[in-house]
């Protein structure tokens, strides 16, 4: 039997609901708990009818918070707003950092040592946000932040594989930098297993990887952005974060953390080997091609200002 409890705040959502299920199938889970503001109670009844060993609860306000959150050994937050049409990103910014604040105060106050996966758009600010509320709290751990950037990881290597005629199951590729547009760098030099690739196979490949949560969007036609896809992504992420906390050997997932990889840049992701106390190493790039190099250099000021942007929104 599984021996983590987790939590997912956010749970009855577009991606908390798919998220609670499959986290329901994760072996490796003992107790599943799922938060919203309204509906955990329904969607827990719902996701509990499910034959596998974890105890699902649902838990509903902020009064039940606390009850959510303790003992946790990984919170994973996809609450928030999803981008609506006539919506700016600076009303999105607004709501969600908000939220995320709000959320980590709570895991500060209630399980300060779980591992905490932010799915919160924008990713490459609320990450920020979440190390500034937990270094006023006293309780923040570098090794226990990440930011779930898995699904680019997880549409570069569709889009490889269907591009390029290998089989998906074989493709692995890392993908660096932030979580939104040009700061999202799939690293097709180190891609395996490894294709002649033009230079038009690497830009078209580069720009539908930073370009997926709009191909969503539209296809979903102003009802939506991704989900599903950003639910299976959360979960994958989340179970390599588990299997660390096991001790297992050799799990490595690119996440968005602090880093020193990138000079001038205090949040990147790259690959990162999961272990026992979280992100145990953060590894560096390798070898970048010059396109590469450049896209790394075109993204630069994007990320900085977001990752600023995230510390004084914590900070005002
Ligand atoms: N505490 C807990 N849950 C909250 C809070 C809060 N303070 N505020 C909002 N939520 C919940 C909402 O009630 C809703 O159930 O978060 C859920 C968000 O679900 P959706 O509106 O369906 O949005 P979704 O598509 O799941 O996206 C959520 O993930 O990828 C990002 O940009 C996306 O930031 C957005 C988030």
């Amino acid at each position: 039997r599984g021996k983590r409890t987790v939590a997912v705040l956010g749970a009855a959502g577009g991606i908390g609901q798919p998220l609670g299920l499959l986290m329901k199938l994760n072996p490796l889970v003992s107790d599943l708990r799922l938060f919203d503001i309204a509906g955990t109670p329904g969607v827990a009844c719902d996701i509990s009818h499910v034959n596998t060993q974890a105890m699902v609860a649902g838990y509903a306000g902020d009064a039940e918070l606390e009850k959510a959150l303790k003992g946790c050994h990984l919170v994973i937050i996809p609450a928030g707003v999803p981008r609506k049409p006539g919506m700016t990103r600076d009303d999105l910014f607004n709501i969600n950092a908000g939220i995320v604040k709000s959320l980590c105060l709570g895991i500060a106050k209630h399980c300060p040592k779980a591992l905490v996966n932010i799915i919160s758009n924008p990713v490459n600010s609320t990450v920020p946000i979440a190390a500034e509320v937990f270094k006023k709290a006293g309780t923040y751990d570098p090794k226990r932040l990440f930011g779930v950037t898995t699904l680019d990881v997880v549409r570069a290597r569709t889009f490889y594989a269907v591009r390029m005629k290998v089989p998906v199951k074989e493709v692995d590729l890392p993908v660096v930098g932030g979580h939104a547009g040009i700061t999202i760098l799939p690293v097709f030099s180190q891609v395996k297993p490894k294709k002649q690739m033009s230079a038009a196979d690497i830009d078209a490949l580069t720009k539908r990887t930073q370009d997926g949560g709009t191909e969503v969007v539209q296809a979903k036609a102003g009802k939506g952005s991704a989900t599903l896809s950003m639910a299976y992504a959360g979960a994958l992420f989340a179970e390599a974060c588990l299997k660390g906390l096991e001790g297992a050997k050799g799990v490595v997932e690119c996440a968005y953390v602090e880093s020193k990889v990138v000079p001038g840049i205090s949040f990147f992701s790259s690959k990162v080997r999961l272990g026992p106390n979280g992100a145990e190493e953060i590894m560096g790039l390798g070898d970048l091609s010059d396109y590469e190099k450049k896209a790394l250099e075109a993204m630069k000021k994007e990320l900085i200002g977001s990752i600023k942007k995230g510390v004084d929104f914590a900070k005002s």
